[in-house]
């Protein structure tokens, strides 16, 4: 049965649609409190839904944000993404969630697709191969007329809102975990294509590695594309540089890095040891309990969230950028061997 609409009930209650809007919207309209019942009881024993689409137009807002993001079969974006929509449902907002698969071209068709729907506002995870071609998604985000908060992948020096961790700090701690457990000889598995987030994570590693005089040879730079095939490739190349240690730059990665260690009989950390990214496997691992850099993704959320309200709130989407740098966290757990005990 189609639901009624504001017109039938204005007929019903013997009024303008206007007034039914008024009454119905809670604005200040001058008829009787009982002509006010009336038209209160018609919509409630009738279901009325006041039509979103409609609303829009009327309140100039949609109360509906889009969300960006690049795999979300990956638990980090997955999860990311509940954070955020359970945040904004809290205050009333829809979130509308699209997947590029890391796939620049859908960044583009996505967004656009995002804004034509009316959204409010726009959170973006870019792709990670939009880096090969910055200017071109600037210039597009420069175009946008609603605001926008880059998440976790940003621009270092575009200015806009940004919420993101310190990903240099992440692996510089991780690196120095394995260090400080004795390991010399440690390789690090990162992204192949050169983004903010790769470059970071290899400049804290290699950072780590120089500032305890060791050295960091080509063949211990090992690149994936953040799947988890990419790590289990990556895990043969890893055996062959003699180290006794794998940062791995993210957890899907290091799922297939696992794999393949099991696969030849190798034991986590007995035989190798293994630090990843991310910290989303914990509950889901059970032979390995795997050390890794946290980047908690509800705070990434909750923080992504309430600037969006403030830039709302503000009706500003041109106004002065903010930018939040988080900082991960170490877990430790006991994929690493120990040398000094
Ligand atoms: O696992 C996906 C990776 O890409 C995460 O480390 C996150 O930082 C994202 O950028």
């Amino acid at each position: 049965m189609a639901a009624i609409t504001l017109k039938e009930i204005a007929q019903l209650a013997g009024v303008s649609v206007s007034t039914v809007s008024l009454v119905l919207n809670n604005r200040p309209c001058r008829i009787s409190d009982s002509t006010k019942d009336k038209i209160r009881m018609i919509a409630k024993e009738h279901n009325y839904r006041p039509n979103a689409i409609a609303r829009s137009l009327v309140m100039r807002q949609s109360k509906t944000l889009g969300l960006i993001i690049p795999d979300i079969e990956n638990l980090f974006f997955s999860t990311l993404a509940k954070s955020l929509e359970m945040n904004l449902r809290k205050e009333g907002y829809s979130l509308i969630i699209m997947n590029t698969d890391e796939d620049s071209e859908e960044d583009y068709e996505l967004l656009n697709v995002l804004v034509d729907k009316g959204i409010d506002g726009l959170f973006i995870i870019i792709s990670n191969d939009i880096y090969l071609e910055r200017q071109r998604m600037i210039d597009r985000l420069d175009d946008l007329r609603i605001p926008f908060i880059m998440v976790d992948r940003i621009f270092d020096d575009y200015e806009c809102n940004k919420v993101y961790f310190n990903n240099f700090e992440g692996s510089y701690k991780a690196t120095r975990h394995l260090i400080e457990a004795g390991h010399k000889q440690i390789a690090c598995l990162a992204h192949t294509i050169a983004t903010k987030n790769t470059l970071s994570r290899l400049n804290g590693y290699i950072h780590a590695m120089r500032s305890q005089g060791l050295k960091v040879q080509p063949e211990q730079i090992l690149l994936g594309n953040y799947k988890l095939q990419s790590g289990y490739d990556a895990c043969r190349q890893f055996l062959e540089t003699g180290c006794t240690a794998l940062l791995v730059c993210n957890d899907m990665m290091a799922l297939g890095v696992i794999k393949y260690l099991f696969e030849q009989a190798y034991k986590i950390p007995e035989d190798y040891s293994i630090v990843s990214y991310d910290n989303q496997l914990a509950s889901y691992l059970f032979e390995v309990s795997l050390t890794s850099v946290d980047q908690n993704v509800n705070t990434l959320g909750v923080y992504a969230a309430q600037l969006m309200l403030k830039l709302l709130d503000s009706g500003e989407c041109k106004g002065e950028p903010v930018k939040i740098c988080l900082e991960p966290e170490l877990i430790i757990r006991k994929s690493v061997k120990d040398y000094n005990l």
